[in-house]
């Protein structure tokens, strides 16, 4: 099979764990075009892609027939009309979370791509994160038993480049703040390994004056099964905590996720001193690699797609569904936020 022929579009921060990714599925595919409205930064990207052709206009790569898919890393409020361009122009496409601005703008992109037939991959790392995946598997097998609640934290603080990028905080371009760019990444962790979220209250303030949205936010939701989840989410903590951690609890034990590595233990009381590794390095570190694998199987090999554009509309729901919680004072139900229900949301 010939290696996929990728285009990377907009070559900024998160760029560069794409290149390294894709460097590690060489034999699979390759960065051929880099592209971005800063012709230096793709010039940068396309160098440590090995050598990608560099072009600053999107329309000359959905036009080039050499091209066979796109990654989309352009910032939120952008990544709409960029999937929707690519689609139609037949090539396959991953994009960055979140997937869109808006719920509209989700249903558009991913009916652009069923009617053309690509792929639409929601580039969530989190969502195939061996960790992820064991601890729903673990669910699923009763080996916490009755799950009663899930407890995710996500707090720290990216200032340098990430400030530079002030798009990234700011409401009237993207739809929000922290929440939106950060704790989505543990929203997907709550609804991939606990199940669907029914209905979310949401606190959410500002303590870094220099962001233009909420900086923190804490986010509890109703499982549709009935189990509780509370998410502390923040951009205002002094460092970059290495603790970030996703815990399950259940009537017979506990899972928990976490740390550095990224390990996953299940606690248990008939388990030698009370535990077991489940997954004992993790891979924070790795995850774009692991991400992009479940890409190319889907692309190149036909296998079902485990993070399709209906994830990141999910993800991006729970998100409204919060900011609107936050703004009302009250619970909010997720299918409040559903486009139908917007005169109502809006009286
Ligand atoms: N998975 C993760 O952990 C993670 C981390 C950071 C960012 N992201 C996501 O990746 C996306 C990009 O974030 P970033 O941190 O790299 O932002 P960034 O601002 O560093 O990079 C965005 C790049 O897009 C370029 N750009 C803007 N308009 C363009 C256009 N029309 N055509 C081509 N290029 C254009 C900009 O010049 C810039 O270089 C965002 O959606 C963000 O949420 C994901």
């Amino acid at each position: 099979m010939n290696p996929l022929r990728v285009a990377l579009v907009g070559c900024g921060i998160i760029s560069e764990a794409h290149v390294r990714a894709y460097a590690n599925h060489a034999d699979r595919a390759r960065i051929t075009v880099c592209c971005d409205i800063d012709l230096e930064k793709a010039q940068e990207r396309a160098e440590q892609a090995g050598g990608a052709s560099v072009v600053t206009e999107y329309d000359e790569v959905i036009s080039d027939p050499d091209v066979d898919a796109v990654e989309i890393c352009t910032p939120h409020h952008l990544h709409k009309d960029a999937v929707i361009a690519a689609a139609r122009a037949g090539k396959q496409v991953l994009c960055q979370k979140p997937l869109a601005k808006t719920l509209e703008d989700c249903d558009a992109m991913i009916a652009a791509a069923e009617e053309a037939g690509v792929t639409l991959y929601y580039g969530e790392t989190n969502h195939t994160l061996p960790a992820a995946l064991e601890a729903k598997r673990a669910i699923e097998a009763g080996r916490i038993g009755q799950i009663i609640g899930t407890q995710a934290t996500y707090a720290h603080w990216q200032g340098g480049k990430y400030l530079s990028t002030a798009w990234r905080y700011d409401p009237n371009v993207t739809g929000g703040g922290q929440l939106l760019d950060g704790g989505i990444h543990y929203i997907d962790l709550m609804l991939n390994v606990a199940g669907p979220i029914e209905a979310v209250t949401c606190f959410a303030t500002r303590f870094r004056p220099e962001l233009g949205g909420e900086d923190t936010a804490v986010v509890n939701a109703r499982y549709r099964g009935g189990h509780l989840g509370a998410l502390f989410s923040s951009q205002a903590a002094g460092i970059w905590f290495p603790g970030a951690s996703f815990i399950a609890f259940g009537t017979e034990g506990v899972l928990s996720m976490g740390g550095p590595q990224g390990a996953l233990t299940l606690h248990r009381p008939d388990l030698p001193d009370n535990r077991e590794a489940l997954i004992e390095k993790g891979s924070w570190g790795d995850s774009f690699t692991v991400m992009i694998g479940h890409y190319l199987d889907t692309v190149q090999h036909g296998k079902p797609n485990p993070s399709p554009g209906s994830v990141g509309r999910e993800n991006l729901k729970v998100v409204l569904a919060a900011y609107e919680s936050a703004r009302q004072g009250r619970e909010v139900r997720l299918e409040e936020v559903e486009p139908q229900a917007s005169p109502d949301r809006k009286a």
